[in-house]
């Protein structure tokens, strides 16, 4: 599976990989893809430290990339203890009363709250920059808006290439004129943060928008004919989230939520505000029913949500109060049935792809590979 892009990146199938954990990102780039480790829960400097120096010595030498969220708009100077200060004491306590109703104990006493979305902070994020440009990084990627241009150009003396999602060919435009190197085209269907367009409107139309960029399709891949999908519509490669939080190598923080995510099927998904006050696609749970709930009192703005729910979600994952729990991911969570190693789905694509090309092949008179 080569196309212009997976040659220049010296990678044998175009298939990339986001995710959270180091040891998915490194199984998926020793697999012949392209792993990239999502930065945004990596608040101390030392740990990111610690997991780039660990997929340093799992890659054998191969490319991968880090993923930060840098916020397209930004507030200059404000800390997180100021943030906090604009919650509304009314949204304080919902959350108070909606753990209570669902009997969701609290944290040990000075136990810290794990779930942290300060990351999403510009300062926070420059500072995972400072540490991953001292590793052989191949890609940047950014999740909310093209990143600063002095970031670009940071990226590019490295020779890192930067790539950032869109939801819209105007975003993808905005990537371009930027001076990004890849736009991921990031459909309606995918987990995390999404716009409203689905994958298979949007991808042609961030193509056309932005040639001769190479463009990733993202959202509602999960099959190697998808892959062939993505590939039609003219993308370079494709961008995979959902599909490997059910891979033996995911440290999904609770076996429940693994077993939710196994038995959830297409349309057990939302596109919520409750988790970081922009709309993210996510397992809709009795949580995410609280904060849609017209009569309760709405989510706030982010980074307000985050920092309101982080305890919260905390508390949920500890205890695993099962009626609560969830995690971003996207519509083809109904195809992830079953725990796999990241190999074992990474060969069922690309298997899955070649099956598709010679089908389309067949049909079009020639003959298969
Ligand atoms: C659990 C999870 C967390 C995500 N977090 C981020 C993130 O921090 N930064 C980012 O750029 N994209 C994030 N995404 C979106 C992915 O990068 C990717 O675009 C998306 O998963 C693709 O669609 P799919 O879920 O249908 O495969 C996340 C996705 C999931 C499932």
């Amino acid at each position: 599976m080569k196309t212009e892009l997976s040659q220049k990146l010296g990678i044998e199938h175009a298939i990339f990989g986001f995710t959270p954990f180091p040891a998915v990102a490194a199984a998926l780039t020793r697999a012949g893809g392209f792993g990239v480790l999502g930065a945004v829960r990596y608040t101390a400097s030392d740990d990111l430290a610690r997991d780039l120096d660990w997929m340093q010595d799992h890659t054998d030498g191969l490319p991968y990339g880090l993923d930060v969220v840098m916020p397209a708009k930004r507030v200059e100077g404000v800390s997180e203890t100021d943030v906090e200060a604009m919650i509304p004491e009314g949204h304080r306590e919902f959350v108070r009363a909606t753990l209570a109703k669902h009997g969701v104990p609290e944290l040990a006493e000075g136990e810290a709250s794990g779930w942290r979305i300060t990351g999403w902070m510009e300062q926070v994020a420059r500072g995972q920059l400072d540490v991953a440009f001292d590793y052989p990084i191949k890609l940047l990627a950014n999740a909310l808006g093209s990143p600063p241009a002095d970031v670009v150009a940071r990226a590019h003396d490295h020779d890192v290439l930067v790539a950032a999602l869109a939801g819209s060919a105007r975003h993808a435009r905005h990537h371009a004129e930027a001076g990004l190197d890849i736009v991921v085209a990031q459909g309606y269907e995918a987990g995390g943060h999404t716009g409203e367009i689905a994958s298979m409107v949007l991808t042609p139309e961030v193509v056309d928008a932005v040639s001769p960029l190479p463009v990733l399709a993202a959202g509602g891949i999960g099959s190697g004919e998808q892959i062939a999908a993505g590939l039609a519509l003219g993308a370079q490669g494709v961008w995979l989230g959902s599909i490997w939080l059910t891979t033996t190598e995911a440290e999904l923080h609770s076996r429940a939520l693994t077993a939710k995510l196994l038995a959830a099927g297409s349309g057990d998904t939302v596109r919520s505000r409750a988790l970081t006050g922009k709309p993210a696609r996510q397992l809709r749970t009795r949580w995410t029913d609280a904060w849609d709930d017209p009569d309760g009192p709405g989510t706030l703005p982010m980074p307000l949500q985050g920092l309101l729910v982080a305890e919260a979600v905390s508390r949920i994952q500890k205890y695993e109060v099962e009626p609560l729990l969830g995690t971003p991911v996207g519509q083809i969570v109904g195809r992830m049935n079953s725990e796999r190693s990241v190999q074992q789905v990474f060969d069922e694509l690309t298997r899955g792809f070649e099956k598709a090309v010679d089908r389309i092949n067949r049909i079009a008179g020639r003959s298969a590979s």
